[in-house]
C-alpha cells in the first residue's frame, strides 16, 4: 500500500443554520457545515492541506492560531478568499504536540465571522505525547467554551459588546452535561470568546492538573484549582472522576465575574466505574532551551471605550505600515503594557511561541511558564515575554490583543521577519 504524507480536508465556508437551541434554527457562519468547525488531527512533521472555498458573501481569512507556518499560509488580514473564489493553505506541522485552533482573520470581519462560528480545533501530536501514559482516545476531549447572545427568535446578536453575550456554550451547546466514566480525563480547554475571560474551577473546588499551555505539554504537571484563560489561551488539564461516587455530578464553572446566568459552565455527571491505566507522569516534555535577548521593546494596549477603537502603542492597524521589524534567529524581550484602568486585553504573536517572564514584576505560575502564544494582560497590568524569532520563515506576520472585538477595531500591528 501506499503511504501518503499529506492530510487533505476539504473545509468549505458555509453560511447555514445550527440548532444551537433545541428546535431552533439559528443562521450561522461554518466551516465545514458544522458549528463550530470540524477538528482537524495533524501529526508533527506531517503536512496537512486545507481546500477551502468560500461560499459566504464576504472575504475570508484561515489563520491557524499557533502554527509555526510561512506568511503566505498563515491567513492575514488582507489575503483574503473572495466570495465565490477558493484556496488551499499548506501546514508542515514542523513543531510540538500542541492543541490549536483555526479561526477567520479577515479584517475587520473577523469578530463577526468568528462570533458566528468560524472557528475550530487542530489537534497536533507527536511521538513524546504518545510515549506518554495520559488519557486517551474517547478520554481525551476537546473542549471550547465561548459566549454568546441570542435574539428570542433565534438569530445572534452580535455587537462588539461584552455584556450582549451572556448564553456560554461548550462545543456549541448552551446549559451542556457529559457523561463521564469515574477515570481520569484529558480536557483540553479554548476560550473561543470574542472579548469574555474564564476562570476555571470545579464546583466542589477540587483540584485538577495542567498539564499543557498553548504551545504544548508542560515540563511537568501543575496540580490547581484554577484555571485562567482569556480569549484564545488554551490549557491542557486532567481530571480524575474516580474521586467522585457514582452517580454524583461535579460542574465546571466560571469564577471570572460569577453571574447567576453564566456560572454554570459544563455539568459532568460521572455514570459508570470504569478501569483507568492512564496517569499523569512527573516529567512531561523538555522545554528548549532559552537564549540571552538582544534588545527589549515597549509596547502599550489602547483603547478607546467612547468609540471602540483600539491601538497599539497609540497606533490603529494600517496595512501598509510595518511597525515592528526582527532578525530571525534574534530573541527579544516584549514589555506589554495595557493602560486601560478596568478592561482586559491579552496579547498574540503568530508564528512564535513565547515564554512569560513576568506580569508586574510578578512570576507566572507553572501553568503559563510553558510555551505559550497569547498572554492575558489585566487592567492596568504589564507583562514582559521571552521571544524566540527562531523558525525558518520570514516576511510579515501580525501581533494584536486577541479580544478580537479589539483587533477587528485596530488593536493590532504588523511584524515584519528579516
Ligand atoms: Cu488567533 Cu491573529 O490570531
Ligand atoms: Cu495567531
Ligand atoms: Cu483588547
Amino acid at each position: 500500500s501506499v503511504t501518503s504524507t499529506t492530510d487533505t480536508y476539504s473545509i468549505p465556508v458555509t453560511q447555514t443554520t445550527a440548532e444551537i437551541i433545541p428546535g431552533v434554527r439559528t443562521p450561522v457562519l461554518t466551516y465545514g457545515g458544522s458549528f463550530p468547525g470540524p477538528t482537524i488531527k495533524a501529526r508533527s512533521g506531517r503536512r496537512v492541506v486545507v481546500k477551502q472555498p468560500n461560499r459566504i458573501t464576504t472575504g475570508t481569512s484561515m489563520h491557524l492560531h499557533g502554527a509555526v507556518v510561512d506568511p503566505a499560509n498563515d491567513g492575514g488580514p488582507m489575503d483574503l478568499i473572495t466570495p465565490g473564489g477558493q484556496r488551499t493553505y499548506t501546514y508542515p506541522n514542523p513543531q510540538v504536540a500542541a492543541t490549536l485552533w483555526y479561526h477567520d482573520h479577515a479584517h475587520h470581519m473577523e469578530a463577526e465571522h468568528v462570533y458566528r462560528g468560524m472557528s475550530g480545533f487542530y489537534l497536533i501530536s507527536d511521538d513524546n505525547e504518545d510515549a506518554l501514559p495520559l488519557p486517551r482516545g474517547t478520554y481525551d476531549v476537546p473542549i471550547v467554551v465561548r459566549d454568546i447572545g441570542l435574539n428570542p427568535d433565534g438569530t445572534l446578536f452580535f455587537d462588539h459588546n461584552f455584556d450582549t453575550r451572556p448564553q456560554i456554550l461548550v462545543n456549541g451547546k448552551p446549559q451542556p452535561y457529559f457523561q463521564v466514566a469515574a477515570r481520569k480525563y484529558r480536557l483540553r480547554i479554548l476560550n473561543g470568546s470574542n472579548q469574555r475571560p474564564f476562570e476555571f474551577r470545579l464546583s466542589d473546588g477540587g483540584e485538577f492538573t495542567q498539564i499543557a499551555s498553548d504551545r504544548g505539554l508542560l515540563p511537568a504537571p501543575y496540580t490547581t484549582t484554577t484555571l485562567p484563560l482569556s480569549p484564545a489561551e488554551r490549557a491542557d488539564i486532567v481530571v480524575d472522576f474516580s474521586r467522585y461516587p457514582v452517580g454524583s455530578s461535579v460542574v465546571l464553572e466560571n469564577a471570572y465575574f460569577p453571574e447567576p446566568s453564566n456560572k454554570e459552565i459544563l455539568r459532568f455527571d460521572v455514570v459508570r466505574s470504569a478501569y483507568d491505566p492512564s496517569s499523569v507522569p512527573a516529567r512531561l516534555a523538555t522545554l528548549p532551551p532559552t537564549a540571552a535577548p538582544t534588545q527589549t521593546r515597549n509596547y502599550t494596549l489602547d483603547f478607546d471605550v467612547q468609540t471602540g477603537a483600539g491601538s497599539i502603542s497609540g497606533k490603529t492597524w494600517d496595512e501598509q505600515r510595518v511597525d515592528t521589524t526582527v532578525r530571525q534567529g534574534d530573541t527579544e524581550v516584549w514589555e506589554i503594557k495595557n493602560t486601560h484602568p478596568f478592561i482586559p486585553h491579552n496579547f498574540h504573536i503568530h508564528l512564535v511561541d513565547f515564554r512569560i517572564l513576568d506580569i508586574d514584576g510578578k512570576p507566572p505560575t507553572p501553568g503559563d511558564a510553558g510555551l505559550k502564544d497569547t498572554v492575558r494582560i489585566g487592567p492596568g497590568e504589564t507583562a514582559r515575554i521571552l521571544v524566540h524569532f527562531d523558525f525558518p520563515y520570514s516576511g510579515r506576520y501580525y501581533y494584536h490583543c486577541h479580544l478580537i472585538d479589539h483587533s477587528s477595531m485596530g488593536m493590532m500591528a504588523n511584524l515584519e521577519i528579516t
